[in-house]
C-alpha cells in the first residue's frame, strides 16, 4: 500500500483530491481490467498472479506489446517504460528473440539435459562480467539464494550482511527488514532484523544490516562478528530506492573488508545486470565481487537467472560439496533466448542509443521540475533513468524515505492516463527503456511530466510550504 504525507493538512487535501480525480479517469479507461481483476479474485488471491502486479487503483491486465508499446485488454496504447519491472530491455516480441524462441519451441522445450545454446550463454557473461564460470536458474530470487548458500557452504560460517533497503528476492535469508518505514526499521547502528510473514525469527537472526554506503558500520560488523560472516550480498547500486549510486571507492572498499575477514562478497545485479551496462555495476566501477546474480533482462522476456563465479567459488559446485540443482535450470527454451540476447540485440551500438535517450529523458526531466520549484535529481545508465521528486540524491533508504510517495504516484496515474506505462511503485521504481525506444517516447513522458510539474507548481503557490516527506505504510 502506498501512501503519502504533506507538511500540511490543507495540502494532503489538495493532493487527495487531484490523485482522487486521477484514479477515476484510470478507472474508466479500463473497464476490462476492472472487471479481469474482479473475476480473477475469485480464483487467484488479490486477483494477481504475483503480489507485485497489485497496483493502485487497479491492476492493469495487458493484451499484447510490440516494440516500444503495449496495449491493455481495453485496446489502451502505451509507451512502455515499465518493462515488466525492468525485465524487457530488448523490446515486446523483439524479432531475434522471437525467431531463436520459434526455432526452439518446435525442437522441443525441456529436457533437464544440457544444450549447446548454454556454453554460449555462460561464454558471454564470462566475458562481459569478468567471473570465469556460471550456472543457471529461473529467476532472480533462486539466483540470490544460490550465492547465500555459496558463501555460507564455502566458509562454513552462517552470518550474512546485507544492506538496509535492499531487496534480494523472498527467499528466507534475505527477506528480512525489506521495505519497512522509517519507524520499523530500528535504531540507525543496530537496525531491527524483522523476518518477512513465514520466515521464523532464527533465520533473521543470522542477518547483519548495515546501511549502504556506510564503510564504517561495515568495518563495525565485521570486526563484532569476526569469523562468523560468511559474506555480504546487496546490490552495487540501489535499484529498489529510486536510483542510489556508491560514493567513490566504496565498493572497492567493501570487497577488501570482507575479504579481510575472510568473508565472500555478492553482487546481486538481477537489476542492474546488462541494464545499466553491458557488464553491470561489475564492469561499470570495475569491481569484481566473488558471485554476481543475474536475472531478469538476461532473458530477454523468459524466466532466466544465472549465478557467476570466481574458479574457487565455482569448484564448490564442479566437486559436488555444494548442489545448485533445478528442473528447468538452463532449459532449452530461455537458453535460446538468453543467447540471442546476449549475441544478437544488446550489442554496444543498442548501448549507445540507450544512453542518447536516456540522458535526454533524465536532463529535461529534472530542468523541467526545476523550472517549477520542484527540488528534483536523477541518474541514468543505459536503460535505466530515474527522476526523483527531491533536490538532494539520498545516500541510503533512511534518507530515501523522505520522498514524496504521494508526488511520484501522482506522476504514475498521469503518466498513465496520457498513454505512458510506469512502474506502478512509482517511489521506489525508475524508468526503463528498450532497444526500440527513441527520444520521440521519452518526449510523451516529458510532456506529461511538464503538465505534472505546473500542478506541483499551482499548489505551493497556494500553499506556502511544499509537501517534503513519504513513506510506505
Ligand atoms: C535486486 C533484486 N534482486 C532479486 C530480485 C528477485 O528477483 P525475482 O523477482 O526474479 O525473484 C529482485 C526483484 O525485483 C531484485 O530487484
Amino acid at each position: 500500500m502506498v501512501g503519502w504525507s504533506w507538511t500540511k493538512l490543507s495540502n494532503m487535501r489538495s493532493l487527495d483530491q487531484i490523485i482522487e480525480a486521477e484514479e477515476q479517469t484510470f478507472l474508466r479507461r479500463v473497464p476490462k481490467s476492472v472487471a479481469l481483476h474482479e473475476r480473477a479474485s475469485l480464483s487467484i488471491p488479490g486477483g494477481v498472479p504475483s503480489s507485485w502486479a497489485s497496483s493502485r487503483p487497479t491492476p492493469v491486465w495487458v493484451s499484447h506489446g510490440e516494440g516500444a508499446y503495449v496495449w491493455d485488454v481495453d485496446d489502451n496504447q502505451y509507451i512502455d517504460f515499465h518493462a515488466g519491472y525492468g525485465a524487457n530491455i530488448v523490446g515486446h516480441a523483439n524479432p531475434s528473440v522471437v525467431a531463436a524462441v520459434q526455432k526452439r519451441v518446435t525442437q522441443g522445450t525441456h529436457f533437464a539435459q544440457p544444450t549447446p545454446d548454454s556454453i554460449v550463454v555462460a561464454e558471454e557473461l564470462s566475458r562481459r562480467f569478468g567471473l570465469p564460470q556460471w550456472r543457471f536458474c529461473n529467476s532472480g530470487t533462486e539466483a540470490t539464494m544460490d550465492a547465500v548458500h555459496l558463501m555460507r557452504a564455502i566458509t562454513g560460517r552462517d552470518l550474512i550482511i546485507k544492506v538496509e533497503g535492499s531487496y534480494n528476492g523472498h527467499h528466507d535469508s534475505v527477506a528480512i527488514s525489506i521495505f519497512r518505514s522509517a519507524q520499523e526499521l530500528g535504531p540507525a547502528d543496530k537496525p531491527w532484523l524483522t523476518p518477512g510473514a513465514g520466515i521464523p525469527q532464527a533465520i533473521a537472526d543470522c542477518v547483519r544490516i548495515v546501511p549502504f554506503n556506510d564503510i564504517d558500520a561495515l568495518r563495525h560488523v565485521l570486526a563484532e562478528y569476526d569469523g562468523q560472516i560468511a559474506g555480504m550480498i546487496f546490490e552495487p547500486i540501489l535499484m529498489g530506492a529510486g536510483i542510489i549510486v556508491p560514493q567513490p571507492g566504496y565498493l572497492a572498499a567493501v570487497k577488501k573488508l570482507v575479504h579481510q575477514h575472510g568473508a565472500l562478497l555478492t553482487f546481486d545485479e538481477v537489476k542492474t545486470g546488462l541494464v545499466i551496462h553491458q557488464g553491470g555495476a561489475t564492469a561499470m566501477y570495475g569491481v569484481t565481487p566473488d558471485i554476481i546474480c543475474l536475472a531478469k533482462a538476461l532473458g530477454g522476456g523468459l524466466p532466466c537467472g544465472a549465478i557467476g563465479g570466481t574458479t574457487e567459488v565455482m569448484s564448490a559446485i564442479a566437486n559436488g560439496s555444494y548442489s545448485q540443482v533445478g528442473t528447468f535450470n538452463g532449459n532449452p527454451l530461455t537458453m535460446a533466448a538468453t543467447k540471442a540476447v546476449l549475441t544478437e540485440v544488446l550489442t554496444d551500438d543498442a548501448y549507445a542509443q540507450a544512453n542518447d535517450v536516456g540522458a535526454y529523458i533524465l536532463k529535461h526531466a529534472v530542468s523541467t521540475l526545476q523550472s517549477r520549484g520542484q527540488g528534483a535529481h536523477g541518474y541514468q545508465f543505459g536503460f535505466k533513468v530515474s527522476v526523483v521528486f527531491c533536490a538532494e540524491p539520498a545516500k541510503n533508504y533512511r534518507d530515501f524515505l523522505e520522498v514524496s510517495t504521494g508526488a511520484m504516484h501522482l506522476n504514475y496515474l498521469k503518466q498513465f492516463n496520457r498513454g505512458v506505462f510506469l512502474a506502478p511503485w512509482g517511489k521506489s521504481e525508475s524508468l526503463t527503456l528498450s532497444v526500440a525506444h527513441t527520444r520521440a517516447h521519452g518526449d510523451v513522458f516529458l510532456q506529461n511530466l511538464s503538465q505534472l510539474a505546473e500542478v506541483i507548481e499551482s499548489m505551493s503557490e497556494r500553499n506556502s510550504e511544499v509537501f517534503v516527506a513519504g513513506s510506505f505504510n
